[in-house]
């Protein structure tokens, strides 16, 4: 697995993650399909796994899975906060560390700037006491590229998340070049356009040039065309399926494309 490094420490990432929006809600007490897709993960070179507040029960699934599975040690735990108020705040990451099970949580987000300049004093304070290695925003919407610039600039930011695809190209025209310029890591988030561009590609072959960057499936022409953009740490794509897992991680493996390829995959979506 190709891996990038987070800009402000130099520690390395693996170029594949996984999401966990909508796929992770499911019942934490029911028998879990999802603990092959989390042991295949760890097992193909993957650490970071983003959740949230928001995702249901999508963090208490990571929590329970990561502690019986004896993965903790092996995963980049992301999440979010997601609330107003400063005590609110404080009050939704103990929830976020019980639910997840960890003494240290790796990444907290301040999910789609909610609140977003109260929350980031609270990060900076949990961090200097060890609880959180990494703070970082997040949004999924190019509206909100105005103000993520903003903060770009003004704030000292380990990780951004934003949606970036080949739906969705936007952020490349000013603020992965910014978190570049900035020494912000970048998190993808909706890669796949949260499922979309399967049903643009539905019904067409893949390209004969792909497999110049060794893309064998349209997920990995998506997360390679992703993840070969050199702003991007790591791409966050969610599945709830074992053969979607191995087919997604294998775009960290191989030959990534260059610009010149990147173009013509964009001109096929
Ligand atoms: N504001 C925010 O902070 C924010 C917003 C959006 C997302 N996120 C984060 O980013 C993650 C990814 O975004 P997303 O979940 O919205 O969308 P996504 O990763 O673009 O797409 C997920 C969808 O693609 C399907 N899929 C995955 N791998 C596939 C494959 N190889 N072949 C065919 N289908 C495949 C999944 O279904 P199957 O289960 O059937 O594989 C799922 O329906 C989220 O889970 C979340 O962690 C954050």
């Amino acid at each position: 697995m190709l891996s990038r490094a987070i800009p402000s420490s130099g520690e390395k990432l693996p170029v594949i993650g996984l999401g966990t929006y909508a796929v992770f809600d499911v019942d934490p007490a029911g028998e879990s399909p999802l603990a092959p897709v989390l042991s295949e993960f760890v097992k193909l070179g993957g650490r970071a796994v983003d959740s949230s507040p928001m995702y249901g029960r999508a963090e208490q699934v990571v929590g329970d899975l990561s502690s019986t599975l004896k993965l903790r040690d092996s995963l980049f735990l992301a999440t979010k906060v997601w609330t107003r108020g400063k005590e609110a705040g404080v009050q939704s990451m103990e929830r976020s560390f019980a639910r997840m099970q960890t003494k240290r949580i790796d990444l907290m987000q301040v999910h789609n700037l909610v609140d977003v300049q109260t929350h980031l004093a609270s990060l900076r304070e949990w961090k200097e006491q060890g609880r959180i290695r990494y703070i970082g925003i997040t949004h999924y919407n190019s509206s909100s590229y105005p103000e993520i610039e903003r903060l770009l600039r003004s704030e000292r930011l380990d990780f951004l998340q934003i949606n970036y695809s080949l739906g969705e190209r936007e952020a490349e025209q000013r603020v992965l070049p910014l978190a570049q310029e900035r020494g912000v890591a970048v998190l993808i988030n909706r890669p796949f356009g949260a499922g979309d561009l399967f049903a643009q590609i539905r019904g067409k072959p893949l390209p004969d040039f792909a497999r110049e960057c060794d893309c064998t499936s349209w997920a990995q022409f998506m997360l390679k065309w992703i993840v070969a953009h050199p702003a991007v740490t790591c791409a966050i794509p969610a599945t709830s399926k074992l053969h979607h897992l191995r087919d997604n991680m294998r775009a960290g493996v191989g030959r990534l494309p260059d610009p010149a390829m990147r173009r013509r995959m964009a001109e096929v979506i």
